[in-house]
């Protein structure tokens, strides 16, 4: 794009800018007689800024929150099978090479205290979140560096998911997933942005 084409490109949004607000006004003077209120035609630009933040999120795949929709505790067992050697689940349950994970999701990281945690892992603050584990699942050694747990990690976000939702089961008050609603709110966005672009222009 060279610059002759730029201005015509800034003088188009202009115009198509204007034009929008134009119509606004319009529509609002023609279909609203309501005495009107401070900020009646704010110029919103949440769509906008969305978009950009959708492409990030589309970029790196689905996010945690979306793949948590369609995890199973059944299938999530089966993942489970390559923790079972170091890992037990029931309350009260033994610690093998890793910590017994009762009530793990949601708790503070490091904080079952019959366990001997690396300083590393003692080290991380907060607690199990969803994204944390998430992260911790697909790469141990990077999500938390230094900590002892000597597992490669699960390179499929629906295994990560799955097992994570079987994980989340293993408590008597389980951790509430993340909605979706977040998620869809900024797709929605986006998706109106880039329907509303060309008509602009
Ligand atoms: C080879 C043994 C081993 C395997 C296999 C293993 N872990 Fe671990 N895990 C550990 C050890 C050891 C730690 C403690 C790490 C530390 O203190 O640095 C740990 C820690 C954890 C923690 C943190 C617990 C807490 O109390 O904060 C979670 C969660 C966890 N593992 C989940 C899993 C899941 C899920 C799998 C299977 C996908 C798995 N682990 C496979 C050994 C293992």
């Amino acid at each position: 794009m060279n610059s002759h084409d730029l201005n015509k490109f800034a003088m188009g949004t202009l115009i198509a800018i204007l034009g929008v607000i134009g119509f606004n006004l319009l529509s609002e003077s023609i279909f609203h007689q309501a005495p009107l209120e401070a900020n009646a035609y704010p110029i919103d630009t949440s769509a906008v800024a969305s978009a950009s933040v959708a492409d990030v999120a589309v970029e790196e795949g689905p996010s945690i929150a979306e793949l948590l929709q369609t995890a199973d505790i059944e299938k999530g067992m089966s993942v489970f099978r390559k923790c079972a050697a170091c890992h037990t689940t029931e309350n009260g349950g033994a610690n093998k090479i890793g910590p017994n994970l009762w009530n793990v999701v949601g708790r503070d990281v490091a904080t079952n205290g019959t366990f001997n945690y690396s300083d590393a892992m003692l080290a991380q603050e907060g607690g199990w979140s969803f994204d944390l584990l998430n992260r911790y699942l697909t790469k141990p050694k990077d999500a938390i560096p230094g900590n002892k747990m000597v597992f490669a990690g699960l390179k499929k976000g629906s295994d990560r998911a799955n097992v994570m939702m079987y994980l989340r089961s293993l408590s008597d008050a389980p951790m509430e997933l993340p909605t979706m609603a977040a998620v869809e709110e900024v797709m929605e966005e986006a998706t109106e942005a880039v329907e509303a672009a060309p008509e602009a222009m």
